[in-house]
């Protein structure tokens, strides 16, 4: 794991861009794996102002995301496509039918979740991950507990899961109670892997995450077993680490 600790999240946000966006002037027909939630939205705002003033093309760019929610429409405002179209997609110059989220409304999940990995592999696999991470350590929506070589299926979220999506909705009953995910095998097989983690709540995760040991209690922690994994953490989120001089004389050239 490559450890980068910046003192602000923009500032995280910019240099996770600049990775990608190099990554995609490298290989125009990138395969990107692609999260949702509040912690990329940075992130995609920088690379559609890449796109936009011409420094990266996204026309033959291709994409997974990591999950949906089981149930909600794609025109539904909390659907995770509804969220990449209206974070990423619309803004940038890519053809959304190379854009791809899990089947959230499938008749048979579990054939749509065995489709969706034949059709990462097809794509020829997937050269970087975008993850965040979950205050309990969650990636996707691999919860603890979650097999550390799960594949893409149909999960159960948390409570805690429960609670810290309800903010999106207008109660928290009405956030779904299942999603289809990427499982943390599926993640692994990516060539590079950007996690962003943010602010004080993400702290205890990160920390359990990257000097914790290799547990499906945290999911994240499969990550110090990949060979490309980069992290990259605001102060506040890289508070509690306790080799933070080390990360931070590994990581000068960025
Ligand atoms: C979203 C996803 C989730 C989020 C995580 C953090 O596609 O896979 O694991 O990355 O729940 O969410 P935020 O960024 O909202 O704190």
């Amino acid at each position: 794991m490559q450890i980068v600790i910046c003192k602000t999240k923009e500032e995280a946000c910019r240099k996770a861009a600049d990775v990608i966006s190099a990554a995609i002037r490298g290989n125009p027909r990138i395969v990107l794996g692609l999260a949702t939630g509040s912690t990329p939205v940075g992130m995609y705002r920088e690379l559609i102002a890449d796109c936009k003033a011409g420094k990266v093309d996204f026309s033959t760019v291709r994409s997974f995301n990591l999950d949906e929610y089981q149930g909600l429409p794609p025109e539904h405002d909390q659907s995770y496509r509804y969220f990449m179209n209206a974070n990423l997609f619309d803004h940038v110059n890519i053809d959304k039918a190379n854009t791809r989220v899990p089947p959230g409304q499938a008749a048979d999940t579990a054939a749509a979740c065995a489709q969706y990995e034949a059709d990462i592999k097809a794509a020829g696999g997937i050269d970087i991950q975008v993850l965040g991470i979950g205050s309990d350590g969650h990636i996707a929506f691999n919860e603890p507990g979650s097999s550390l070589v799960s594949r893409t299926r149909l999960v159960a979220l948390t409570q805690q899961t429960i609670r810290d999506n309800a903010r999106f909705f207008a109660s928290e009953a009405d956030v779904p109670r299942y999603a289809v995910s990427m499982g943390v095998g599926t993640i692994m097989e990516a060539r590079k892997i950007i996690m962003l983690c943010f602010g004080a709540n993400k702290a205890a995760a990160v920390k359990a995450a990257v000097e914790g040991g290799i547990s499906q209690f945290c999911p994240a922690s499969a990550l110090q077993m990949h060979p490309d994994a980069m992290v990259f953490l605001d102060e506040e989120a890289a508070a509690d680490l306790a080799l933070k001089d080390f990360y931070r004389s590994q990581s000068c050239a960025l």
